[in-house]
């Protein structure tokens, strides 16, 4: 494991933001990030843990350590007739877990088909697609604290997962490294979630009546591919912002202002569809400079090439107030601006 100086963290960023690590370290397993953390660096802070760079949008230079977490492994450490659980470390690529399980027929995360990003971050936003969450099958994590260089478990119920949100994002932020997370996954009886319309409707165009798992997670890969840019081709981070949660009340009123309103129930009220709010306010195309808002789908801001992440970040404001403004809703960014 070696620290590097003055590092461009543009290739490790999936809007290809240039910025630059003022030190940069690769950890390939525990015990790299463990005599990472023994070195004097390790106390200058800040540390940033870094994954696939899939959600974060850089707008400044990282003017302390970034430590690129890159822990692999794929393991089963425990089963019983029912279920399987699994052990991944941090930086194990997302897209390759969901293959392993699938390739092992093991049910739970195949809706969660091809997210970027690593094994590591996916509990921070409690990563989301096609009806399911991350929570959903999660066991457990095992997370080094910054600070004290201990590792702690942490069940379920201490993330706090939410819509996008968990401890991570809270009060434990940038406190800890993750460095690996279980999931609990079926053996049999696979329960799979097909309600997500456009996965039923790409069944159908199968000629799929009785899907398996493999077929679900095939399913929401070509959906993904048809909807959402690839940042190979096209900087982006995927959806910018959260969709907002409203009360009931609230989404009447909008609703009859606007019928062509876009929402789906959820727990305490409706969460309004923020592409569809942000395309109303004429953003869908729109680009300033190098910095745009997607063609195809208004909820994904793109880096067309030589963008900073100030644009980017002032573009996401100037659409936060004119969503504000026509809508009185305020909307959160999804992606961790660093
Ligand atoms: P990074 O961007 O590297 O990091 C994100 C945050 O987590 C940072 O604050 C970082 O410090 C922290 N972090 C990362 N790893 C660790 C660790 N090991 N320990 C502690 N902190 C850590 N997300 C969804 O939920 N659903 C989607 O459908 C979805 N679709 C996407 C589509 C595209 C095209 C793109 C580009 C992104 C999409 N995302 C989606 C967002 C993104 O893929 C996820 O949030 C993913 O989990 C980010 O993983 P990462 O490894 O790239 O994290
Ligand atoms: N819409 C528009 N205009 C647009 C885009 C969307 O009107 O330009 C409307 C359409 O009516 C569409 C609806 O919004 O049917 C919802 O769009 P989509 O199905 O693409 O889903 P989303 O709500 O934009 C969310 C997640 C995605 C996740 C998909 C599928 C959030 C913030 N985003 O997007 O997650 O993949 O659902 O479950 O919850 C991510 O987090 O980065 C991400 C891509």
């Amino acid at each position: 494991m070696q620290i590097e100086p003055d590092v461009s963290l543009k290739r490790w960023n999936t809007f290809g933001i240039e910025a630059r690590a003022a030190r940069y370290a690769r950890v390939e397993s525990l015990a790299d990030l463990q005599a990472l953390r023994a070195t004097p660096l390790f106390r200058e802070r800040p540390v940033f843990i870094l994954g696939g760079g899939s959600n974060i949008l850089l707008t400044r230079d990282v003017d302390g350590l970034v430590v690129h977490n890159a822990i692999g492994g794929i393991r089963v450490v425990d089963r019983d007739a029912d279920h399987t659980v699994v052990e991944a470390g941090a930086g194990v690529v997302w897209h390759d877990l969901v293959t392993f399980c699938l390739d092992g027929d093991l049910g739970g995360l195949e809706n969660l088909s091809l997210i970027p990003g690593r094994v590591g971050a996916s509990p921070i936003q409690n990563i989301g697609a096609y009806g399911v969450e991350m929570k959903d099958a999660f066991d457990s994590l095992e997370a080094m604290d910054l600070a004290t260089g201990d590792l702690r478990t942490f069940r379920a119920e201490e993330c706090r997962f939410g819509y996008r949100d968990s401890v991570f994002k809270r009060g434990m932020k940038g406190k800890c490294a993750i460095t690996s997370v279980r999931f609990r996954l079926t053996a049999r009886d696979h329960r799979l979630n097909t309600g997500y319309g456009a996965i039923g409707a790409e069944l159908e165009r199968r000629g799929i009546a009785r899907p398996t798992i493999r077929d679900v997670g095939e399913a929401v890969i070509a959906i993904r591919r048809s909807r959402l840019p690839d940042p190979d081709q096209i900087g982006n981070a995927g959806s910018f912002f959260k969709n907002p949660e409203v009360p009931r009340a609230t989404y009447d009123a909008l609703k009859q202002d606007h019928p062509g309103l876009v929402a789906y129930p959820a727990p305490g009220g409706m969460k309004l569809a923020a592409g569809w709010l942000i395309e109303q306010c004429g953003w869908k195309g729109k680009r300033v400079g190098d910095a745009g808002v997607h063609t195809d789908h208004a909820l994904v801001l793109v880096n067309y090439g030589k963008a900073t992440g100030g644009e980017i970040h002032a573009l996401a404001h100037e659409i936060q107030a004119s969503v504000r403004e026509r809508f009185g809703i305020e909307l959160e960014m999804e992606v961790n601006v660093v």
